[in-house]
């Protein structure tokens, strides 16, 4: 893994703006993204440049199950609200949140992965060390599956709900199968809280009780971290 270490969140946002805009100037054409708040900086930076992806294809890693694509806390109205409204793709791809048929869903969107193999995907990291949605204990061999969210991660993302209670208990996700298929990788944590799971990826063992840690096995990962997310790391990067 080639691990950047930068001050804040806004330095990680250029960061990430750099790996974007060196995949676009060397061909990239299918942009594996991401919401939460840890990519927004990156998002923010591209929204400023010239960068153009009217001639590139976006596949998101996830979305709550239950939720209709114009409710505003559906992540597809944050990529709308973040990215796509000011840099548009020739087409963006989502799970549906609303999909009357999950297991019908699940397969049409690995198909969409199928037929859009992904030159570059940006990854945040939840708290408990899980990517997409993939949380502790899943398998590695799956795709796009349906997951029932852990306390943990239902907390977390309280933030942006007017209540626990209200967020959605299930979401659909790329499945680390899917995830480990793209050519390259960016993952960025940004903040103390990210600090146990950005060690337990990077210098921790090999397993499903981490799920990022997976990406010690990948050949093309680079990880833009703060000083804070980078503050339990034994070695200095
Ligand atoms: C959510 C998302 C992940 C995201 C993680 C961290 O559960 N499914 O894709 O990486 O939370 O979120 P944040 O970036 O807001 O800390």
């Amino acid at each position: 893994m080639k691990v950047i270490v930068v001050k804040d969140q806004a330095a990680g946002g250029v960061e990430g703006y750099k790996v974007f805009k060196n995949a676009l100037d060397n061909g990239a054409k299918v942009f594996g993204l991401a919401t939460g708040s840890t990519p927004v900086t990156t998002y923010q930076e591209i929204v400023k440049s010239d960068l153009d992806f009217s001639n590139c294809t976006s596949v998101n890693l996830d979305e709550y199950v239950g939720i209709a694509p114009e409710n505003e806390q559906s992540y597809k109205y944050f990529m709308k609200s973040h990215l796509f409204d000011q840099k548009p793709f020739k087409e963006s791809f989502l799970p549906n949140g609303l999909a009357a048929n999950p297991a019908e869903e699940v397969k049409r969107y690995d198909k969409v992965i199928d037929e859009h193999p992904i030159d570059l995907q940006i990854l945040g990291i939840g708290r408990n060390g899980h990517i997409g949605f993939n949380e502790p204990g899943t398998s590695r061999d799956v795709t796009t599956h349906v997951v029932d969210l852990t306390e943990s991660t239902i907390e977390a993302n309280a933030r942006f709900f007017a209540s626990e209670n209200d967020v959605p208990k299930q979401a659909f996700s790329m499945g680390l199968a899917s995830i480990m298929k793209s050519k390259h990788l960016i993952l960025e944590a940004f903040g103390e809280n990210k600090a146990d799971a950005i060690k337990g990826m990077i210098e921790g063992p090999d397993t499903v009780d981490c799920p990022a840690s997976i990406l010690q096995n990948h050949a093309n990962v680079t990880v833009i971290i703060d000083e804070a997310a980078a503050s339990k790391l034994s070695k200095k990067y």
